[in-house]
């Protein structure tokens, strides 16, 4: 099994891709780390403890920053509803279960601690692992890779060019991308085509409770949106993982932009080198949305 951590703002989409992550039988997940960035800190975290409730599973939860490094702190409320995940009656979580200590030293010991190399799926702003990498340089060493949704080649989904967990701590991102540590940027390009569909959503409800739970929070994802499709972004990142010829991807230099005035926060993906720097990244640029549906509902088969 592969031993990841997934650091995430929970988030209707990040809920998807945690229940996918949680039952697949490749992925062992470690950790949960949340995020300050969908909702407030507080509020991701209460909803990672209640998806824990939920499946039942006592995989551990830390929480982390609880704003970006530099900028003021954004939301995606009006995306994910005022509590980040409405729209299913949970079970009040265990929050006594919370680990007490911050989710940067909680990786650090996992990473430090683990035999085989940990794989970081961060799907939320990038600001813990930032601080990860500031704090612990040494960790790098037993980062196997880091798989991450966000940014994109082209348009943004929080500006004109930026994308929302780029934009909503640039600095952070851009000490990510600069680490020299594997990375996989499972960005926009991805999750605007892998789109779930009011008839795909009716047949998740039909499969098992965490389809129908799925189902009841996709009712309220975009104010309820739900007929031009919505967008499953941070199961992508996890799909990568999984099966990532669903994909075509590219290496390329990626730097993120800190000081422009209609572009800060936004990648700059170099797919035809004209920087002449060597690629830091591998980019996704493409997906098959019938594979990634059907492999999205095989998936939630798994689960409970
Ligand atoms: C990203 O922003 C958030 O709203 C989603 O959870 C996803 O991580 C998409 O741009
Ligand atoms: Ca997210």
């Amino acid at each position: 099994k592969r031993p990841i951590i997934i650091d995430t703002d929970p988030g209707i989409d990040d809920a998807v891709a945690i229940a996918i992550a949680l039952y697949d039988e490749q992925l062992d997940v470690r950790l949960i780390t949340t995020v300050a960035g969908n909702v407030s800190l507080e509020k991701v975290t209460y909803n990672a403890m209640r998806l824990m409730k939920f499946f039942g599973k006592d995989i551990p939860v830390a929480a982390g920053a609880d704003r970006p490094l530099i900028k003021e702190a954004i939301d995606a409320s009006d995306i994910h509803g005022e509590t980040g995940m409405g729209g299913y009656d949970f079970e009040e979580p265990d929050m006594d279960k919370l680990l007490k200590e911050h989710a940067v030293n909680a990786m650090y010991k996992e990473i430090t601690n683990s035999v085989q190399p940990i794989t970081l799926v961060p799907i939320g702003p990038l600001t813990n692992i930032a601080l990860l990498l500031r704090m612990y340089p040494e960790v790098k060493d037993n980062i196997h890779e880091i798989v991450l949704m966000g940014g994109s080649t082209a348009r943004g989904n929080a500006g004109v060019m930026a994308e929302f967990n780029i934009f909503a701590d640039p600095e952070a991102a851009k000490i990510v991308f600069d680490s020299g540590i594997s990375l996989t940027m499972v960005g926009l390009d991805i999750g605007l085509k892998a789109l779930i569909y009011p008839e795909d959503s009716q047949q998740l409800k039909e499969l098992n409770r965490t389809g129908d739970m799925l189902y009841q929070l996709f009712q309220r994802y975009r104010g309820g949106g739900l007929k031009t499709g919505l967008k499953m972004y941070d199961s992508t990142a996890i799909g990568y993982l999984l099966n990532p010829d669903m994909f075509e991807t590219v290496d390329a230099f990626v730097d993120i932009e800190l000081e422009g005035s209609l572009t800060k926060g936004c990648t700059v993906v170099d797919l035809k080198n004209y920087t002449g720097n060597k690629p830091n990244v591998t980019v996704a640029v493409d997906i098959d949305p019938v594979q990634y549906k059907d492999w999205l509902i095989e998936c939630i088969k798994k689960c409970i």
